[in-house]
């Protein structure tokens, strides 16, 4: 880019590291525009677009050695229905139900890909190592990017762009929380990451750690095969009837001496297995952030300019690292406002102005009470955001039925907690 405001008369060359979702979105936008954007150049370290949405059987490591990426798990069905988890721009199959099995979001991101001809400029199997800027004085200062990549045959090769789109997803890295005496636990500890099916639970005692949307389809999903579960959490009492086998506990606090868990209500138990769905840490090994003026925590990244870009490098962006958020359309939204940024149509204030901005939002939110594992999550903010991105970038907003379909869904969910509140306060009357 311009980075520094210079005008250049050549296509700006971008580089997408993921071929997940966001980074076929970027690259489906970039190639929209030939006028300002030569064809994009996608690193993707497996052989397979969907990121997320490929069900990889394995666990562990490919034969590469590198971690598997995927969290996906065998009977996962979508927990927001496609007309909202859609791109605005490419509905799914009209034939298909609401919720859908994985397997329909990867047949769709494989449909978006090929319609937009993304396939041709995939480089897969290309590992990203390193991004890092390298700062030019001309009229002004220049930034441009070197990408240093790895192919099957582990030989590396560094490329240029004058711009980076980071769409490596974050659910990958478990999050491990700190358990006193995790070591002494005599089961088996695993992480929602290399869970795939409930089958290998069957008739076993199960400690579910964490009741965010991986533990509760666990939990359900090892309730029904015939598992013996506790859904330990720090969440008020879950408001809906759990099926026959799965319990709720408070949070575990300890593995004991003798190996059994103490909860933080003094309760102990013992369990053959400890699952932990405590979430993913944000991982960006191919950058080093203090260098980008960033600093990234297991759940955090700041300063970020509009959640997107370090204020002193606004030609790299991060796409979709908010949470609590619809992901496409999010995602769909992101692109284009970084697109305009690149191609001078947003005017991008100071850089004091960009970190002042950046770091009052977090400001806010801990005057606010907001934890810091919790900053990055949007939820009913996520509408505004999406809002502003798309005047100042100039582009179509998201068609309101996104965020009408989306709070209907929340309404709902709101009438159960409270008709389960009457019913308890019924009982005891
Ligand atoms: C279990 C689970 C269920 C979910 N369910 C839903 C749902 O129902 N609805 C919904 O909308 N969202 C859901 N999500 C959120 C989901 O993460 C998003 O829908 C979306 O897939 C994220 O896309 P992404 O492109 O950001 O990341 P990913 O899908 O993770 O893609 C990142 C890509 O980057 C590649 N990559 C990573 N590092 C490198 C590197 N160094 N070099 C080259 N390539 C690299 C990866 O191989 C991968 O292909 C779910 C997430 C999980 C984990
Ligand atoms: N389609 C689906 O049905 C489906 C299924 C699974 C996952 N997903 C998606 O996948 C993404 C990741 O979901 P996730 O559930 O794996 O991660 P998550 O949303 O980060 O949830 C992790 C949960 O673990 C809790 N936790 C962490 N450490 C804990 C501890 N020591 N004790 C007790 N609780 C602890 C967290 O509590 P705090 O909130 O207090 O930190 C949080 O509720 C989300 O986008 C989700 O929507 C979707």
């Amino acid at each position: 880019m311009s980075s520094d405001r210079t005008v250049r008369m050549q296509q700006l060359r971008v580089a997408v590291v993921g071929a997940g979702a966001a980074g076929l979105c970027a690259a489906r936008h970039i190639l929209s525009r030939p006028d300002t954007f030569a064809p994009p150049i996608v690193y993707e370290l497996t052989e397979h677009v969907g990121g997320t949405w490929f069900y990889e059987e394995r666990t562990g490591s490919y034969d590469n050695g590198l971690p598997i990426h995927s969290s996906m798990y065998r009977d996962l069905r979508t927990n927001l229905p496609k007309e909202v988890m859609m791109f605005p721009d490419f509905p799914f199959d009209p034939q298909l139900p609401s919720f859908l099995p994985h397997q329909e979001v990867q047949k769709y991101l494989e449909r978006y890909c090929q319609s937009h001809c993304i396939t041709p400029h995939i480089r897969f199997s290309a590992v990203v190592d390193e991004v890092s800027p390298v700062v030019t004085e001309g009229k002004g200062p220049m930034t441009t990017w070197e990408v240093t990549s790895r192919d099957k045959s582990g030989s590396q090769n560094t490329e240029t762009f004058d711009s980076v789109f980071i769409c490596s997803g974050h659910y990958s890295d478990p999050h491990i929380p700190s358990i006193p005496g995790l070591e002494r636990f005599k089961g088996k500890v695993i992480h929602s990451h290399s869970y795939r099916h409930p089958e290998p639970f069957s008739g076993q005692s199960v400690v579910v750690l964490g009741a965010g949307a991986s533990g509760l389809d666990i939990s359900l999903e090892l309730g029904r095969s015939n598992a013996q579960v506790t859904l330990s959490h720090g969440k008020p009492t879950l408001p809906f009837p759990l099926p026959y086998g799965v319990h709720q506990a408070t949070p575990v606090e300890e593995i004991q001496e003798d190996g059994s868990l103490r909860f933080q209500d003094g309760s102990i138990t013992q369990a053959q297995v400890l699952l932990l769905c405590t979430g993913y840490n944000f991982s960006y090994p191919f950058l080093e952030p203090a260098r980008l003026g960033l600093k990234v925590q297991e759940h955090l990244v700041t300063p970020l300019y509009r959640f997107l870009m370090p204020p002193a490098f606004p030609s790299l962006f991060i796409i979709g690292i908010c949470k609590i958020i619809c992901p496409f359309p999010h995602f769909h939204c992101q692109v284009q406002f970084a697109l305009a940024v690149l191609e001078g149509s947003v005017a991008l204030p100071s850089l004091a102005e960009m970190e002042e901005e950046a770091q009052g939002e977090m400001a806010r939110k801990v005057e606010r009470g907001v934890q810091l594992r919790h900053m990055l999550k949007m939820d009913k903010e996520q509408w505004g955001y999406a809002q502003t991105l798309a005047q100042t970038g100039r582009f179509a907003p998201l068609p309101p039925v996104t965020q009408s379909l989306y709070e209907e869904g929340e309404g709902w969910r709101e009438i159960q907690r409270q008709q389960r509140r009457r019913r308890v306060m019924t009982q005891s009357c």
